[in-house]
Protein backbone atom coordinates (compact mmCIF):
# COMPACT_ATOMS: atom_id res chain seq x y z
CA UNK A 1 0.00 0.00 0.00
CA UNK A 2 3.26 2.11 0.23
CA UNK A 3 4.28 3.95 -2.61
CA UNK A 4 7.98 3.30 -3.86
CA UNK A 5 8.53 7.15 -2.70
CA UNK A 6 6.74 6.55 0.68
CA UNK A 7 9.33 3.83 1.46
CA UNK A 8 12.25 5.85 0.60
CA UNK A 9 10.93 8.62 2.40
CA UNK A 10 10.62 6.33 5.58
CA UNK A 11 14.26 4.48 4.94
CA UNK A 12 15.47 8.18 4.82
CA UNK A 13 13.91 10.06 8.37
CA UNK A 14 12.80 7.04 9.56
CA UNK A 15 8.84 7.50 10.34
CA UNK A 16 6.47 8.04 7.74
CA UNK A 17 3.03 10.18 8.69
CA UNK A 18 0.08 8.09 6.91
CA UNK A 19 -3.08 10.73 7.26
CA UNK A 20 -6.81 9.31 7.81
CA UNK A 21 -5.53 5.64 8.54
CA UNK A 22 -8.58 5.37 11.00
CA UNK A 23 -11.66 6.59 10.63
CA UNK A 24 -13.28 8.73 12.90
CA UNK A 25 -15.91 5.36 14.25
CA UNK A 26 -12.91 3.36 15.08
CA UNK A 27 -11.01 6.16 17.01
CA UNK A 28 -14.17 6.68 18.61
CA UNK A 29 -14.41 3.12 19.44
CA UNK A 30 -11.34 2.89 21.15
CA UNK A 31 -11.94 5.93 23.09
CA UNK A 32 -14.71 4.38 24.44
CA UNK A 33 -13.55 0.98 24.98
CA UNK A 34 -10.46 2.37 27.03
CA UNK A 35 -12.56 4.36 28.80
CA UNK A 36 -14.85 1.77 30.34
CA UNK A 37 -11.38 -0.29 31.36
CA UNK A 38 -10.51 2.53 33.28
CA UNK A 39 -13.92 3.11 34.80
CA UNK A 40 -13.48 -0.88 35.77
CA UNK A 41 -10.03 0.20 37.39
CA UNK A 42 -9.83 0.51 40.95
CA UNK A 43 -7.50 3.22 42.29
CA UNK A 44 -6.79 1.37 45.20
CA UNK A 45 -5.34 -1.38 43.25
CA UNK A 46 -2.29 0.07 42.74
CA UNK A 47 -1.38 4.20 42.33
CA UNK A 48 1.37 3.20 40.26
CA UNK A 49 2.90 5.91 38.20
CA UNK A 50 4.12 6.02 34.89
CA UNK A 51 6.98 8.45 34.43
CA UNK A 52 10.31 8.30 32.25
CA UNK A 53 12.04 10.42 34.31
CA UNK A 54 12.50 8.22 36.90
CA UNK A 55 11.76 5.25 34.93
CA UNK A 56 13.14 2.41 37.19
CA UNK A 57 11.47 4.08 40.28
CA UNK A 58 8.07 3.32 38.54
CA UNK A 59 8.98 -0.90 37.71
CA UNK A 60 7.11 -2.48 40.40
CA UNK A 61 5.26 -6.22 40.44
CA UNK A 62 2.10 -4.32 38.87
CA UNK A 63 4.58 -2.90 36.02
CA UNK A 64 5.92 -6.24 35.31
CA UNK A 65 2.91 -8.36 35.54
CA UNK A 66 1.36 -5.82 32.57
CA UNK A 67 3.33 -6.46 30.18
CA UNK A 68 0.85 -9.67 29.63
CA UNK A 69 -2.21 -7.76 30.96
CA UNK A 70 -4.33 -4.61 30.89
CA UNK A 71 -3.40 -2.48 33.54
CA UNK A 72 -3.87 1.46 34.59
CA UNK A 73 -0.86 3.82 35.38
CA UNK A 74 -1.91 7.34 36.95
CA UNK A 75 -0.07 10.71 35.56
CA UNK A 76 2.82 11.46 38.00
CA UNK A 77 0.88 14.65 38.50
CA UNK A 78 -2.39 12.93 39.52
CA UNK A 79 -1.93 13.29 43.31
CA UNK A 80 -1.87 16.22 45.57
CA UNK A 81 0.85 16.25 48.55
CA UNK A 82 -1.63 14.05 50.81
CA UNK A 83 -1.78 11.21 47.96
CA UNK A 84 -5.26 12.26 47.46
CA UNK A 85 -6.11 12.60 42.95
CA UNK A 86 -6.61 16.18 42.25
CA UNK A 87 -9.14 15.20 39.90
CA UNK A 88 -11.56 12.43 38.61
CA UNK A 89 -9.87 9.18 37.92
CA UNK A 90 -10.68 9.37 34.38
CA UNK A 91 -8.68 12.76 34.57
CA UNK A 92 -5.93 11.17 36.12
CA UNK A 93 -4.75 8.36 34.32
CA UNK A 94 -1.37 8.55 32.22
CA UNK A 95 -2.11 4.83 30.24
CA UNK A 96 -3.61 1.51 29.69
CA UNK A 97 -0.65 -0.96 28.70
CA UNK A 98 0.17 -3.66 27.80
CA UNK A 99 -1.84 -6.51 26.22
CA UNK A 100 -4.94 -5.06 25.31
CA UNK A 101 -4.75 -6.07 21.65
CA UNK A 102 -4.40 -9.44 22.52
CA UNK A 103 -6.89 -9.20 25.64
CA UNK A 104 -9.47 -7.43 24.38
CA UNK A 105 -11.90 -7.77 21.36
CA UNK A 106 -12.38 -3.77 20.71
CA UNK A 107 -8.24 -3.58 20.93
CA UNK A 108 -7.85 -6.63 18.85
CA UNK A 109 -9.78 -5.48 15.95
CA UNK A 110 -8.54 -1.98 15.79
CA UNK A 111 -4.68 -3.19 16.34
CA UNK A 112 -5.19 -5.93 13.65
CA UNK A 113 -6.16 -6.38 10.02
CA UNK A 114 -5.13 -6.26 6.07
CA UNK A 115 -4.19 -2.81 6.00
CA UNK A 116 -1.73 -3.12 8.71
CA UNK A 117 -0.33 -6.33 7.75
CA UNK A 118 0.33 -4.84 3.90
CA UNK A 119 2.11 -1.77 6.06
CA UNK A 120 4.21 -3.56 7.63
CA UNK A 121 5.45 -5.69 4.61
CA UNK A 122 6.05 -2.66 3.38
CA UNK A 123 8.10 -1.52 6.05
CA UNK A 124 9.91 -4.39 6.09
CA UNK A 125 8.51 -6.54 8.59
CA UNK A 126 8.40 -9.72 7.04
CA UNK A 127 6.87 -11.57 10.15
CA UNK A 128 5.00 -8.76 11.99
CA UNK A 129 4.84 -9.76 15.66
CA UNK A 130 3.07 -7.64 18.52
CA UNK A 131 4.70 -7.38 21.99
CA UNK A 132 3.15 -3.99 23.16
CA UNK A 133 0.16 -2.14 23.28
CA UNK A 134 -0.80 1.45 25.41
CA UNK A 135 -3.21 3.43 25.57
CA UNK A 136 -1.69 6.70 25.98
CA UNK A 137 -3.92 9.77 27.40
CA UNK A 138 -1.43 12.57 27.83
CA UNK A 139 -4.22 14.36 29.99
CA UNK A 140 -5.51 17.80 29.41
CA UNK A 141 -2.92 19.94 32.36
CA UNK A 142 -1.24 17.14 33.74
CA UNK A 143 -0.32 15.06 30.63
CA UNK A 144 3.53 14.07 31.66
CA UNK A 145 6.95 14.79 29.79
CA UNK A 146 8.37 11.63 27.55
CA UNK A 147 11.80 11.76 28.24
CA UNK A 148 14.15 11.07 24.81
CA UNK A 149 14.58 7.82 24.06
CA UNK A 150 14.80 4.93 21.04
CA UNK A 151 11.86 2.09 21.28
CA UNK A 152 14.39 0.06 20.11
CA UNK A 153 15.72 0.10 23.82
CA UNK A 154 12.74 -2.04 25.13
CA UNK A 155 12.42 -4.60 22.22
CA UNK A 156 15.66 -5.31 21.75
CA UNK A 157 16.26 -7.65 18.87
CA UNK A 158 19.38 -9.45 16.69
CA UNK A 159 18.92 -7.50 14.10
CA UNK A 160 16.83 -4.81 15.77
CA UNK A 161 13.98 -4.61 13.94
CA UNK A 162 11.44 -2.63 16.27
CA UNK A 163 8.37 -0.78 14.51
CA UNK A 164 6.43 1.74 16.43
CA UNK A 165 2.81 2.50 15.09
CA UNK A 166 1.12 5.32 16.72
CA UNK A 167 -2.22 5.97 16.32
CA UNK A 168 -3.70 9.69 16.98
CA UNK A 169 -7.44 9.40 18.41
CA UNK A 170 -7.02 12.92 18.62
CA UNK A 171 -5.39 16.12 16.81
CA UNK A 172 -1.80 16.01 18.24
CA UNK A 173 -0.73 19.78 18.16
CA UNK A 174 2.52 21.84 20.00
CA UNK A 175 -0.11 23.14 22.37
CA UNK A 176 -0.97 19.24 23.53
CA UNK A 177 2.25 17.17 23.37
CA UNK A 178 3.08 15.80 20.08
CA UNK A 179 5.51 13.94 18.98
CA UNK A 180 8.67 15.26 18.36
CA UNK A 181 11.19 13.26 16.13
CA UNK A 182 15.17 13.81 14.80
CA UNK A 183 14.41 12.85 11.25
CA UNK A 184 17.33 10.50 10.11
CA UNK A 185 18.37 9.79 13.74
CA UNK A 186 17.49 5.94 13.14
CA UNK A 187 20.55 5.71 11.51
CA UNK A 188 22.46 6.72 15.17
CA UNK A 189 23.59 4.15 17.50
CA UNK A 190 21.12 2.55 20.15
CA UNK A 191 22.25 4.30 23.24
CA UNK A 192 20.64 2.50 26.77
CA UNK A 193 18.90 -1.15 26.54
CA UNK A 194 16.40 -1.96 29.46
CA UNK A 195 17.54 -5.36 30.71
CA UNK A 196 15.17 -7.32 32.93
CA UNK A 197 16.34 -10.51 34.89
CA UNK A 198 13.59 -11.91 36.83
CA UNK A 199 11.88 -9.06 38.52
CA UNK A 200 15.21 -6.82 38.54
CA UNK A 201 15.29 -4.80 35.91
CA UNK A 202 18.48 -2.31 35.11
CA UNK A 203 18.78 0.36 32.24
CA UNK A 204 22.53 -0.45 30.41
CA UNK A 205 24.12 2.43 28.91
CA UNK A 206 25.14 1.61 25.67
CA UNK A 207 26.58 4.95 23.55
CA UNK A 208 27.13 8.50 24.57
CA UNK A 209 25.51 10.16 21.52
CA UNK A 210 23.92 12.65 22.95
CA UNK A 211 19.80 13.69 22.47
CA UNK A 212 18.46 15.53 19.97
CA UNK A 213 18.09 19.29 20.64
CA UNK A 214 15.96 22.08 19.57
CA UNK A 215 18.28 22.40 16.23
CA UNK A 216 17.75 18.63 15.03
CA UNK A 217 14.20 17.57 15.95
CA UNK A 218 11.38 18.17 14.32
CA UNK A 219 7.44 18.14 15.94
CA UNK A 220 4.62 15.94 14.49
CA UNK A 221 1.83 17.22 15.02
CA UNK A 222 -1.35 14.88 13.83
CA UNK A 223 -4.54 14.81 13.24
CA UNK A 224 -6.86 12.42 14.50
CA UNK A 225 -7.20 9.31 12.54
CA UNK A 226 -3.25 9.39 11.46
CA UNK A 227 -0.76 6.96 11.72
CA UNK A 228 2.76 7.88 12.39
CA UNK A 229 5.02 4.52 12.09
CA UNK A 230 8.80 4.88 13.15
CA UNK A 231 11.70 3.16 13.12
CA UNK A 232 12.55 1.34 16.28
CA UNK A 233 16.23 3.45 16.63
CA UNK A 234 14.35 7.04 16.25
CA UNK A 235 14.67 9.62 18.90
CA UNK A 236 11.56 10.85 20.28
CA UNK A 237 9.93 13.05 22.69
CA UNK A 238 6.91 14.71 23.72
CA UNK A 239 6.62 17.53 26.41
CA UNK A 240 4.22 17.90 29.14
CA UNK A 241 0.35 18.97 28.12
CA UNK A 242 -0.42 21.96 29.99
CA UNK A 243 -3.36 22.83 28.03
CA UNK A 244 -7.19 22.38 27.96
CA UNK A 245 -7.12 19.22 25.77
CA UNK A 246 -6.28 15.83 26.05
CA UNK A 247 -4.07 13.95 23.41
CA UNK A 248 -5.18 10.33 23.12
CA UNK A 249 -3.14 7.89 21.06
CA UNK A 250 -2.12 4.44 20.94
CA UNK A 251 0.61 2.54 19.98
CA UNK A 252 1.67 -0.87 19.44
CA UNK A 253 5.35 -2.09 18.96
CA UNK A 254 5.89 -4.83 16.49
CA UNK A 255 9.35 -7.25 15.70
CA UNK A 256 9.91 -9.07 12.56
CA UNK A 257 9.81 -13.00 13.47
CA UNK A 258 13.00 -13.17 11.57
CA UNK A 259 14.97 -11.34 14.24
CA UNK A 260 16.00 -12.87 17.56
CA UNK A 261 14.09 -10.90 20.21
CA UNK A 262 16.24 -10.99 23.63
CA UNK A 263 14.76 -13.18 26.60
CA UNK A 264 16.29 -10.22 28.53
CA UNK A 265 13.29 -7.99 26.87
CA UNK A 266 10.94 -7.50 29.71
CA UNK A 267 8.20 -8.49 27.64
CA UNK A 268 8.25 -12.47 27.11
CA UNK A 269 4.85 -14.40 26.09
CA UNK A 270 4.83 -18.26 26.78
CA UNK A 271 2.29 -20.65 24.67
CA UNK A 272 -0.41 -19.44 27.26
CA UNK A 273 -0.79 -15.80 25.25
CA UNK A 274 1.60 -16.71 22.25
CA UNK A 275 2.84 -13.30 20.35
CA UNK A 276 0.74 -12.74 16.98
CA UNK A 277 0.77 -10.57 13.82
CA UNK A 278 -1.38 -8.64 12.33
CA UNK A 279 -4.15 -11.11 10.66
FE1 LIG B 1 8.56 5.63 22.56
Amino acid sequence: MLTPDQIARYQRDGFLALPDFKSADESAALRARAGQLVDGFDPASSKTIFTTNEQLRAVDRYFLDSATRSRCFFEEEAFDAQGQLKQAKALSINKIGHAMHDLDPVFDAFSRGPALDALARDLGLAEPQLWQSMYIFKQAGIGGEVGWHQDATFFDSSPISVTTFWFALEDATLYNGCLWVEPGGHLGPLRERFVRNGDVVTMEKLDATPWPDSKTAVPLEAKAGTLLVFHGLLPHYSAPNRSAHSRHAYTLHVTDGRSVYAPTNWIQRGADLPVRGFV
